[in-house]
């Protein structure tokens, strides 16, 4: 990685991420805490990974849309919907607000939202043919471009009738969101989230899918780092203020294992055929703590 050094203006010019202060009075300190850290040993982010103000705004109000979509989503999900009527109406819905659907024609995906049911973990295809059943646990994601900034969040769904069994890993899965990002803070590591999300999955008798992780984002659909969720604390990346990542287990009810669907290559399953729930935010890191920038 290059050396932070480098790029450091000198003490009274202007800050490079454009906040207009004198870069001494603005990152000058937060470069040189990073500096230390990295001398340390420590994965550091690059300076790429930390948002301007700027950024910040536009990300911001990209998480907005993603966020009417999703409680449009929440307020017309019902039983007897098709998972490809989500598909249209998130394709819309994004639209109205002067959006793009991310996903679309990413890397190949074909439609505007990922719809996974039951004991798909995620990358599902949204179809006519998969009619909403009661019983039924379903994570919509999805993902928003707007004015060239990107955003991310997934919910689950339980319909109609849920077992108590399902209904409790839709839950403990939000859980374990919520005690990860009760972690995220400045000077940090990532690796504390990632404890925090598998300590709590696991004292649930449930597992953390592996393979699969969160992802930087905001400039690009994924950014760096990837972000597991089965780290330990005191490891991985250091967080430092205007970091942008997103906070997304896959909780499985049995093993951690998973497939890939041959006929696609994009959607994945549980290879025991256990059910599998997903909550996803976008989470900044600020200078006292954490902001959750989309749900
Ligand atoms: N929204 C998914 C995520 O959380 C993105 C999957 S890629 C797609 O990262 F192409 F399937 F959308
Ligand atoms: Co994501």
């Amino acid at each position: 990685m290059k050396n932070i050094e480098a790029l450091r203006p000198g003490r009274n010019d202007p800050c490079w991420c454009g906040s207009g202060r004198k870069y001494k009075v603005c990152h000058a300190q937060i470069d040189e805490r990073i500096e230390r850290m990295r001398e340390l040993g420590h994965e550091v982010p690059a300076r790429s990974m930390l948002k301007t103000p700027e950024q910040i705004e536009k990300i911001r109000a990209s998480c907005k849309v993603n966020i009417a979509v999703l409680d449009y989503i929440e307020a017309h999900i019902h039983e007897g919907m098709t998972t490809g009527e989500i598909d249209r109406i998130v394709r819309q819905k994004t639209a109205e607000m002067g959006g793009i659907p991310a996903p679309l024609d990413y890397e190949g995906y074909p439609y505007s939202v990922c719809t996974s049911v039951n004991d798909q973990v995620c990358h599902g295809f949204p179809s006519d043919d998969v009619v909403l059943q009661s019983g039924d646990i379903v994570n919509v994601d999805c993902s928003t471009i707007l004015d060239g900034y990107f955003s991310d969040s997934s919910r689950m769904f339980c319909i109609g009738e849920v077992s108590p069994e399902k209904r409790k890993l839709v839950e403990v899965t939000r859980e374990c969101v919520m005690r990860g990002l009760e972690q995220v803070r400045p000077w940090g590591f990532m690796g504390d989230m990632g404890q925090a999300v598998s300590d709590c999955a696991k004292e649930n008798g449930y597992s953390v899918v592996r393979e699969i992780g969160g992802h930087g984002v905001g400039l690009q659909f994924h950014e760096d780092p990837w972000v597991s969720y089965v780290t330990k604390r005191g490891t991985e990346m250091l967080l430092v203020p205007g970091m942008i990542f997103t906070i997304e287990p896959m909780v499985n009810m049995g093993r951690p294992d998973v497939c890939y669907l041959e006929d696609n290559d994009w959607e994945v399953y549980t290879e025991d055929g256990s059910p599998s729930a997903q909550w996803e935010i976008m989470v900044l890191v600020t200078q006292t703590g954490h902001e959750v920038l989309c749900w």
